[in-house]
C-alpha cells in the first residue's frame, strides 16, 4: 500500500516512520510512504502556502493552488483521498478496516485553520475527524490514521493479535498483568494463575463488560442491540446491571 502525504512539514513524519511499526512495514515492502511538500507547488518566491480567509477571521488557511498542484502531481484519480479535519466524520476501527483494502491513499494535512473549501469541492476527500477535540494541524491526525491502517495489513503484526482484537465483540479490553505476581502488595488475580482456560475466558469477558459499562456505556448499548451477540454476554450484562442497581449504581453514572 502506498501513502502519499501532502504536508507543509515533511520532517514531522521522520520519527514516526523510523521508530514505529511503520518502519518494519516499510522495510518489508508492505508499505511505501511518499512525503510531498506543498511548498514545492507555490509560485511566489516566499513559497507561501497559507493566506487570510475571505470574509475575515483570525486564522490562516492553506491556499487551493499549492494543494491542487501537489494533488495533481500524484495523479490522484481513483485513489482514496483523506482530509483530516475536526469538522469531519468520526474515525472508527470499521473505517480503518475499509481503508486497509485500498492500494493507494492520499492524506492532505491541513494547517492553521483548515484548507480552501474548493479543494474539498474539487477532489471530494473523505473528511475525517480523529476525535472531538482540536489539534493544531493535520500531521498528528495523519499519523493516527496511517498507524491504524498499517497495523491491519498482512505481515505487519501477529495475525493472532488482530484476531483477539476482532473477537472482542465491540467490548473494551480486560485488564492484563505480567510478572511479578505481587507488585507493591497487589496480587495478580488468582484465576489468571490457575491455568483453567474456561475460567480465565469467563473472567476476562466479565471484566471487559464491566470496563465497558464504566468507560463507554454507549458501546455497550451497541453490543446489546447487536443480535449476533451471544446470550452469554447479555446475561453477564444483566447480572452486572442488577448487582449495580442493588448497590445504588446505574448505567449512566
Ligand atoms: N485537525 C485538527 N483537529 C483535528 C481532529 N480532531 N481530527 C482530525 N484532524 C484535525
Amino acid at each position: 500500500m502506498i501513502f502519499n502525504i501532502i504536508t507543509l512539514f515533511p520532517e514531522f513524519f521522520k520519527g514516526f516512520i523510523e521508530n514505529t511499526i511503520i518502519s518494519r512495514a516499510v522495510r518489508k515492502g508492505i508499505v511505501g510512504i511518499n512525503l510531498i511538500n506543498c511548498r514545492d507547488f507555490t509560485e511566489d518566491r516566499y513559497k507561501s502556502c497559507d493566506d487570510y480567509t475571505y470574509g475575515g477571521g483570525a486564522g490562516m488557511i492553506l491556499r487551493a493552488g499549492p494543494l491542487a498542484g501537489a494533488l495533481d502531481s500524484i495523479q490522484v484519480k481513483g485513489n482514496k483521498i483523506i482530509y483530516p479535519t475536526p469538522s469531519g466524520r468520526l474515525y472508527t476501527q470499521e473505517r480503518a478496516k475499509e481503508y486497509s483494502k485500498e492500494e493507494c491513499i492520499v492524506i492532505i494535512c491541513g494547517r492553521y485553520e483548515g484548507i480552501d473549501q474548493r479543494i474539498v469541492d474539487l477532489y471530494s476527500p473523505d473528511e475525517i475527524s480523529i476525535g472531538d477535540y482540536i489539534i493544531s494541524g493535520g500531521e498528528p491526525a495523519a499519523c493516527v490514521i496511517m498507524d491504524s491502517i498499517i497495523r491491519l495489513l498482512k505481515g505487519v503484526i501477529k495475525e493472532e493479535s488482530l484476531r483477539e482484537e476482532s473477537f472482542n465483540n465491540g467490548l473494551l479490553e480486560y485488564p492484563q498483568y505480567t510478572r511479578p505476581e505481587i507488585f507493591k502488595g497487589l496480587r495478580v488475580p488468582a484465576v489468571l494463575l490457575s491455568g483453567h482456560h474456561e475460567n480465565i475466558r469467563k473472567w476476562r469477558l466479565k471484566k471487559s463488560i464491566e470496563k465497558t459499562i464504566m468507560m463507554r456505556p454507549d458501546l455497550l448499548d451497541q453490543v446489546i442491540d447487536d443480535s449476533e451477540v451471544s446470550s452469554e454476554i447479555k446475561e453477564i450484562v444483566n447480572n452486572i446491571i442488577e448487582e449495580g442497581e442493588e448497590n445504588g449504581f446505574n448505567k449512566s453514572n
